[in-house]
């Protein structure tokens, strides 16, 4: 199982080099850092076998949360990093009232449009031509946390 923390300022060359292996327009460690100081800013990482291999930067604000960037190292992909941290994300939402969580996502991402959905995400609507390079309709997707589940 990995071991999921949050992230803290200082964190953020970690954070760099998770982005760099992950995505082809990666984020700043300025604009990571950002959400490592700002209040509503929630990063979470995961460890596997001793190594840093996940991460996941959103936000929450009052009852609406955001989900902006996912990731797992290629080489640790399939070994459950990348549903241990959508599920620490709900838990840390519910946790601080949040009733609602969205994402968007590039429609051909059939690997997190599968996670997303078998964690129960619904299907919300579609942007058209949102994302670039290449560009590609955005789909966007809502989550209702179950509050009566709570222990
Ligand atoms: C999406 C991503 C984070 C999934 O991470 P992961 O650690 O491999 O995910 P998990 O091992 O927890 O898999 C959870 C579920 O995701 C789905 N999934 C993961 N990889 C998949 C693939 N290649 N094809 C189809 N479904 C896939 C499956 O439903 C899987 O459940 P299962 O193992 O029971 O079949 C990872 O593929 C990734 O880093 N992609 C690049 C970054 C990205 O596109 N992020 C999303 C946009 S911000």
């Amino acid at each position: 199982m990995p071991d999921i923390r949050r992230a803290a300022t200082g964190d953020e060359s970690l954070l760099a080099a998770l982005e760099q292996a992950s995505f082809s327009d990666p984020w700043s460690e300025k604009s990571l850092r950002a959400y490592l100081s700002e209040p509503h800013g929630l990063v979470l990482l995961a460890r596997l076998e001793g190594k840093i291999c996940g991460y996941l930067v959103s936000s929450l604000l009052l009852e609406e949360g955001e989900l902006l960037r996912i990731a797992t190292l290629p080489s640790f992909r399939k070994k459950g990093v990348g549903r241990a941290l959508l599920t620490a994300f709900k838990e840390e939402a519910k946790r601080g009232g949040a009733k609602t969580l969205f994402l968007e996502v590039r429609k051909g991402n059939t690997a997190a449009r599968s996670l997303y959905e078998s964690e129960g995400f619904l299907l919300l609507g579609e942007r058209k031509s949102y994302y670039r390079d290449p560009t590609e309709d955005a789909l966007l997707y809502q989550y209702t946390i179950k509050y009566e589940e709570m222990q």
